[in-house]
C-alpha cells in the first residue's frame, strides 16, 4: 500500500465527509465546511471555518532559509519525550467519533483507535487517544488500545467532572500509559453537552488536584495564549498542547503557529511545549520546532489514514511525515533535532 492508495481508499469511504483534498485547509468551498448555517460540525471546523483555515495559513506563511553549504549528514529525526525514545517528535493528535458523523461503515471507534495507538507505534511515535461522548468508564475505547498497545499511548480527557476525571487517570495508570491529560478547550463541546456529559471550563486548582492526582506526566491541552500557558505551569502541568482543536471549538481564533512564540518566549524550559492544527507534512513539522515547539500532533490526516489504511495506513502516513521532516532538514541544515532552531527562518 502507498500513502496514495491509503488516500483513494479513504477517499471512497469518507464520501460526503471529507474530500480528501490535497490541501486540508478548511476553506469554505470544502465538503467538510458545513457549520456555517447550522450543519453538523464531522470534521470540518466550527462556524465559517476561519480558525481551522488560519492555522493552515499562518504555517504557509513561515519559509524557510535553504542552506546548503557544510559536510554531508543524514539527519537523526529521533528525540525523547516523557523518557520515551520515539523515531521523531511528531505524535497522533487524539482524535474521536469518527463514527458518530461517519457511521459504523466508515469506521468504529474501537478500529479507529487501534489504528492510531499502533500504526504510530510502528513508525516510532505515539498515538494520543481523546474522548468524546460515546466514552464511559467501562467502555473507553482509546485506553482498550493503548492497554494492547502495552501502554505506549497518551490519554487526553474531556473536561468532565472532577470525580469522573480522576477515575479516568486511575484507569489510564492501570493500562500503564506514558502520559495523561485534558483538552480544556473541550469545555465548548456540544457533542458532549447534548448527550448529558456536561463538561466544565477549569480552574487552575481543579488542574492542579487532576495533576497531582497522578505520577503520570499530565498534560493541558487547548492554550492559546500565554496567559493560560502560566495558568498550567501554576496548575504543575508538565506539558501544554498549544491548539485551537484543530478549529473546532471557536471559530475566529489565530491560527496556533502565530501564537506559539508568545507562548515560547513566555514559557521555554519551563513545561514541554507541544503544538498543533494544520500539520500535514514533516516541512509543517519543522516550521513549529523552529518556532520552539518541542513535539507536533497531526490531527486529520491521522482520520484519512486509519480510514483509509487501518494500523498500516497510519504507519504509512507517518513514515511520510518522518521522510518530509528528515528532508526539510537536510536542506536547512539540521543534522539533528537538537540542531533546529528559528534561525532556519527567514
Ligand atoms: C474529528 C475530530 C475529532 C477530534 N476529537 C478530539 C478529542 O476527542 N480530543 C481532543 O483533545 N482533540 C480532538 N480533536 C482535535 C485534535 O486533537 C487536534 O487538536 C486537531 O485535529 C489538530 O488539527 P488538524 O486536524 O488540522 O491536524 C479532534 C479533531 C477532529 C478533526
Amino acid at each position: 500500500m502507498t500513502s496514495e492508495d491509503v488516500r483513494n481508499e479513504a477517499r471512497k469511504k469518507l464520501k460526503g465527509i471529507c474530500g480528501v483534498y490535497r490541501d486540508c485547509d478548511g476553506l469554505p468551498n470544502r465538503i467538510c465546511q458545513g457549520q456555517s448555517y447550522g450543519g453538523t460540525l464531522g470534521i470540518g471546523g466550527i462556524g465559517a471555518g476561519y480558525s481551522f483555515s488560519n492555522n493552515v495559513k499562518a504555517l504557509a506563511n513561515i519559509h524557510f532559509k535553504m542552506r546548503l553549504i557544510s559536510s554531508h549528514f543524514t539527519p537523526d529525526t529521533s528525540t525523547t519525550i516523557f523518557g520515551k525514545k520515539v523515531s521523531m517528535p511528531v505524535y497522533g493528535a487524539p482524535v474521536t467519533g469518527v463514527n458518530s458523523f461517519g457511521g459504523e461503515d466508515v469506521i468504529t471507534e474501537e478500529e479507529f483507535c487501534r489504528a492510531t495507538v499502533l500504526g504510530c507505534r510502528e513508525a516510532g511515535s505515539i498515538g494520543w487517544r481523546g474522548d468524546t461522548f460515546t466514552y464511559t468508564l467501562e467502555k473507553s475505547f482509546g485506553l482498550n488500545a493503548i492497554k494492547e498497545a502495552d501502554g505506549w499511548g497518551i490519554k487526553i480527557c474531556k473536561p468532565r467532572d472532577q470525580e469522573t476525571l480522576k477515575q479516568f487517570i486511575k484507569k489510564a495508570e492501570k493500562v500503564n500509559a506514558i502520559a495523561v491529560g485534558v483538552d480544556v478547550d473541550g469545555c465548548g463541546s456540544f457533542a458532549m453537552a447534548a448527550h448529558d456529559k456536561p463538561v466544565y471550563r477549569k480552574s487552575i486548582a481543579d488542574l492542579k488536584e487532576l495533576s497531582d492526582s497522578t505520577e503520570l506526566p499530565f498534560i493541558i491541552k487547548g492554550v492559546m495564549c500565554v496567559e493560560d500557558a502560566e495558568a498550567a505551569v501554576q496548575a504543575g502541568t508538565d506539558a501544554v498542547v498549544v491548539s485551537n482543536h484543530g478549529g473546532r471549538v471557536l471559530d475566529h481564533t489565530p491560527g496556533t503557529a502565530e501564537v506559539l512564540p508568545d507562548i515560547i518566549a513566555a514559557l521555554k524550559g519551563k513545561i514541554l511545549i507541544l503544538v498543533d492544527g494544520g500539520v500535514r507534512t514533516g516541512y509543517d513539522v519543522l516550521k513549529m520546532l523552529a518556532l520552539g515547539a518541542d513535539g507536533v500532533l497531526v490531527g486529520r490526516d491521522i482520520v484519512r489514514a486509519a480510514v483509509g489504511g487501518g494500523i498500516e495506513g497510519v504507519r504509512i502516513q507517518m513514515d511520510y511525515i518522518k521522510k518530509t521532516l528528515s528532508r526539510a532538514m537536510l536542506m536547512t541544515g539540521c543534522p539533528s533535532v537538537k540542531d533546529i532552531s528559528k534561525n532556519i527562518l527567514i
